[in-house]
């Protein structure tokens, strides 16, 4: 497998630059946090692929007994950073970094469609190692939460993931795909169902994995949704906790 992430232009992260996580999503945050018993003592989270760093600010507000890592490869997002002394801001990208350990909590907030490669298998691989990593950088009993936009297909499940990665991964198909919208054009963006990243944490070792609806969305054209055999778009947040005890 190629282990060489790719990663967007500054100009394509330009739209990135705001913050996606509303009231009523931070309250699923909040209440995960609770009822994993994470808030209750002092934690550190890692906020991979946090960009401008205000959602890792707004963390630390709710939370004076809370630190962050926040973790962007992009110098221009990264250094929007707000300067906070209980955060700590890491300019590369998650695949580069030492993997910290003893975390309480890793978040994703719609970064794991990001991780791409060439290729859809290896794509697959690389998000999967990404959720091992969380994984060992975490405590027992430390949890990961993932907010993310789910694509759900009407004849396969993950088959819009699948055309929607070919299609935006395209060398040759990029100026096309461009004009089509496509803001990853010519670099790839590999989006799944729920149901499939619960696979994908449950295989990486995590347990008690929920699923939290957040909405539906549709910013695709009738066309293009029969085009990628597309029967739903959706926001959720997925929770899942690292066992307390874990066999090794
Ligand atoms: C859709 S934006 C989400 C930003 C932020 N998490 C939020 O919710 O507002 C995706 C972010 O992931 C970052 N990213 C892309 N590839 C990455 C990688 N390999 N490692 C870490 N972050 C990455 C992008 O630069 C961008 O800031």
């Amino acid at each position: 497998m190629t282990d060489s992430v790719k990663l967007l232009s500054s100009q394509q992260t330009q739209a990135f630059d705001t913050e996606y996580v509303d009231d009523m999503m931070f309250e699923l945050v909040k209440q995960a946090l609770a009822k994993f018993q994470i808030s209750q003592s002092p934690f550190r989270l890692l906020d991979v692929g946090g960009g401008n760093g205000k959602y890792a600010d707004k963390l630390l507000y709710h939370y004076p007994n809370a630190s962050a890592v926040v973790v962007e490869p992009e110098k221009t997002l990264a250094e929007k950073n707000l300067p906070n002394r209980r955060k700590q801001v890491i300019q590369s990208p998650f695949q580069n970094i030492a993997l910290p350990s003893g975390l309480n909590a890793v978040q994703f907030n719609w970064v794991l469609h990001h991780f791409v490669t060439s290729g859809y298998r290896d794509t697959c691989a690389l998000q999967q190692r990404a959720l091992h990593d969380a994984y060992r950088s975490l405590a027992p009993g430390g949890i990961i939460m993932i907010f993310e936009n789910f694509y759900e297909g009407a004849l396969s499940e993950d088959l819009p993931s699948q055309l929607i990665f070919h299609l935006t991964s395209s060398q040759i198909l990029a100026p096309l795909t461009e004009k089509l919208g496509a803001n990853t054009a010519g670099v790839g963006v590999c989006f799944h169902s729920a149901r499939f990243w619960r696979e994908q944490l449950a295989q990486a070792g995590f347990s008690q994995i929920e699923e939290h609806p957040c909405y539906d969305f549709g910013t695709l054209s009738s066309i293009k949704r029969v085009a990628l055999t597309l029967r739903k778009q959706r926001v959720g947040l997925l929770v899942a906790r690292k066992p307390l005890s874990t066999v090794s």
